[in-house]
């Protein structure tokens, strides 16, 4: 039995298209594997706060004591456990809403996620092979002269790398609220992707 972690930072609910894409995702994900556990981190219900200087001085006072078990530290522990994860979030001001970056400073802890070895390389200590991020789009960001301007993915990406995660996938729809675009069709067509992703997933 697998574990998968779905982090959910679709800030407007249900009204969420990025939520209606995961969850078309994660149906027949669950259809497919009825015996896995999918955990749910509802990053807008259960609210964190951002490491003010009160917060990260009582986060360096625990990490200092070793105390890693703490409660502080079980967002950074349920991710390095996961053996996969989703992360669903709208694309807003070229990046991701600042829950989720929230959510990763939290996440992003030394010893739990990530290390350094003797040399001062950083290697990754999380378990999961893969992680997928959801997205959708108001605008159109994966064509060429736009791409650079895309901050949300890159960024995943490129914890992957520090969490040692070897595995990134990109689910998303853009262009959904550019009048040249039927953005109906757009959301459908990558629900139907995201079914498909799910059966190898
Ligand atoms: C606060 C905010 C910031 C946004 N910033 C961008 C942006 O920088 N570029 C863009 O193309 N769309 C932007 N959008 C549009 C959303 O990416 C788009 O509507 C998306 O589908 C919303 O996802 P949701 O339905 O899951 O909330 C923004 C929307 C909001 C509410």
């Amino acid at each position: 039995m697998s574990e998968l972690l779905y982090v959910d930072a679709c800030v407007r609910g249900e009204r969420s298209r990025t939520r209606r894409l995961a969850a078309a995702f994660l149906e027949r994900y669950a259809q497919r594997r009825p015996g896995d556990r999918i955990r749910r981190r509802d990053l807008a219900a259960r609210r964190l706060q951002p490491q003010y200087p009160e917060i990260l001085a009582q986060r360096d006072a625990l990490w200092a004591a070793g105390r890693l078990s703490e409660p502080m530290f079980d967002d950074a522990n349920q991710f390095a456990r996961a053996d996969k994860i989703v992360i669903a979030a709208p694309f807003w001001d070229l990046s991701f809403p600042a829950i989720l970056r929230i959510y990763l400073e939290r996440v992003s802890v030394v010893g739990i996620t990530f290390a350094y070895d003797g040399e001062g390389e950083q290697r990754g200590l999380c378990r999961a092979e893969k992680l997928l991020f959801i997205t959708t789009r108001g605008g159109n960001f994966s064509a060429p002269e736009k791409s650079w301007m895309e901050l949300g993915a890159k960024h995943l990406e490129a914890l992957c790398t520090v969490y040692g995660i070897p595995d990134f996938q990109l689910l998303y729809a853009e262009g959904l609220d550019d009048v040249r675009t039927d953005g109906g069709a757009v959301l459908a067509n990558a629900m139907e992707r995201g079914r498909t992703l799910a059966e190898s997933f």
